[in-house]
């Protein structure tokens, strides 16, 4: 049977799935590679690791094939969204990929918001200045490394530059292109307006195309070293949260997803390009042609349960860490996690806050912060939930994917604080699955993507809320609230002591 190949190239690792035409994940690799944070708010990597550990991981499932290698027909791409990755005349990467999660543009933000003007800027990018897209990242690199900068030709977002190496084509798409800063998101193109307001050469900007577009094949250095043949189509891809959406099945108006994976992401699909958020949550283009989406994002939300497993937990798995929460009430014994560990964005847009444990009693156990981490993060998640819902959007259901929908009690938690119904589906993969749906609809197996995840997505479980769980998570959910107003200056005094 025929297959295609859907590469998510995510934070913490890459994780590669071969689904054949029944939607089924034959075969997954994932290789993990690190973070580079030099100093409190910086966050690199460096490209070649990407292509490095990409190119080891397709080998290794090549090498595991049951059929023949001429039946996998396409691959596509998911990427982490807004890393800069700068290159040189020769195509040559020039420093470490600035990532999502680096909060160091906070000056760069404002400059832009003083050359573009905050209105101009949501009128065109429906976005506001947050440190973590990519245009006040280049603004840096110009600022604090003009020596770099001058030999800057182009910019890539890091899945564009993966498909770059096995292709030799350079190409962005819309979906991720719109988490730059310099997209016009309505009209689908680059702003040449915000380009020279900021001085900014248009021409570092890539081609765009749609996620579904073929650009090409592989080329023969790259199946060489995988085994893959030279004939697999390549198609465009999109952001990992576009590809999430795909994957869940988020294809038309009215449905929503909550996604935890190294951040957390409340996402809403879009039909409309003029919706007016006041840049509450973001508005990007969606990797289904012409449609969009909305979007509150916590920048550590899986990454607060990793970095709690790997600072209290070194010895234990996920799976026996999420269990010791079953023995811990709602609320924690009066614990409250917020998961600012690395600034946040929504509904707080400061890269100086950083997380508290509010109410530490000598009583508490580990399982007690446990069970508190993984509230602070649904806590957070169901901030962005308000404001949709305060914005018009109905959300009585909604799909959950990515770490946080492998635990049954997690999911039940997600039901009574976002107190609405939630769906598992049968894969959780979410950005790899849609990654690998752009391929298969681009392989002309489905005449829409909509088609595609009819026969590719399937759920298996609901969980309801229980009406006085919510009551409860209500409550806590106000006070856990408050948290930010009472930290805020505290973050900011505490800066000056963070190396
Ligand atoms: C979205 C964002 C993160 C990354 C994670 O705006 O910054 O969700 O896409 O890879």
């Amino acid at each position: 049977m025929k297959s295609v190949i859907g590469i998510d190239l995510g934070t913490s690792a890459v994780k590669i799935l071969l689904v054949n035409q029944n939607g089924e994940v034959c075969h997954e690799v994932s290789r993990s590679y690190p973070l580079i944070q030099e100093r409190s708010g910086y966050s690199e990597q460096n490209p070649q690791e990407w292509v490095e550990k990409t190119t080891e991981g397709i080998a290794e499932l090549v090498q595991h094939l049951k059929g023949n290698t001429s039946d996998i027909e396409g691959i596509s791409f998911s990427g982490q969204m807004h890393g800069l990755v700068l290159l040189d005349g020769g195509y040559r990467v020039l420093r470490n990929a600035i990532l999502w999660n680096d909060t160091r543009t906070t000056e760069q933000c404002r400059q832009i918001y003083e050359q573009v003007g905050k209105d101009r800027l949501l009128a065109i990018a429906k976005n506001p200045a947050l440190e973590g897209f990519t245009l006040p990242k280049l603004l840096w690199v110009k600022q604090y490394e003009p020596e770099v900068f001058q030999k800057a030709h182009l910019f890539m977002l890091p899945k564009d530059y993966l498909r770059f190496v096995m292709t030799g084509k350079v190409h962005s798409e819309y979906s991720d292109g719109a988490g730059t800063l310099l997209l016009n998101i309505g009209e689908k193109k680059w702003s040449t307006e915000i380009c020279e307001l900021v001085g900014i050469h248009p021409d570092l900007c890539p081609p765009l195309v749609e996620s579904h577009q073929l650009v090409g094949t592989i080329t023969p250095d790259f199946a060489k070293k995988t085994g893959l043949p030279e004939s697999v189509k390549v198609f465009a891809g999109g952001a990992d949260n576009a590809c999430g959406a795909i994957g869940a099945g988020i294809l038309s108006e009215g449905k929503t997803l909550a996604s935890i994976g190294t951040s957390g992401v409340v996402l809403s699909y879009e039909e409309r390009n003029d919706q007016d958020f006041k840049g509450k949550v973001h508005y990007f283009n969606h990797g289904k042609e012409n449609a969009f989406y909305t979007m509150g994002v916590t920048l550590a939300a899986g990454y607060s349960l990793s970095w709690f497993k790997d600072t209290f937990a070194k010895n234990e798995t996920f799976e026996q860490l999420l269990q010791e929460m079953d023995h811990v009430p709602i609320g924690a014994n009066g614990l409250i996690f917020t998961p600012y560990l690395v600034g946040e964005r929504t509904p707080h847009a400061d890269s100086a806050i950083r997380g508290s444990f509010i109410g530490m009693d000598a009583s508490h156990k580990r399982r007690d912060f446990v069970r508190a981490v993984v509230e602070g993060i649904t806590f957070s998640l169901n901030e962005s939930i308000e404001i949709l819902r305060k914005n018009g959007k109905t959300i009585d259901t909604i799909v959950s994917i990515g770490g946080g929908a492998k635990n049954d009690t997690w999911l039940q938690l997600q039901a009574d604080i976002f107190n609405a119904e939630i769906v598992r589906l049968s894969s959780e993969q979410g950005p790899g699955m849609g990654a690998a749906m752009l391929a298969a609809f681009g392989c002309g197996w489905f005449s829409s993507l909509k088609e595609c995840a009819e026969n590719f997505i399937h759920p298996v479980k609901t969980y309801k809320p229980h009406n006085d769980h919510a009551r409860k998570y209500k409550k806590l959910f106000h006070i856990y609230k408050q948290v930010y107003g009472q930290t805020k200056g505290l973050g900011q005094q505490l800066q000056e002591f963070r190396k």
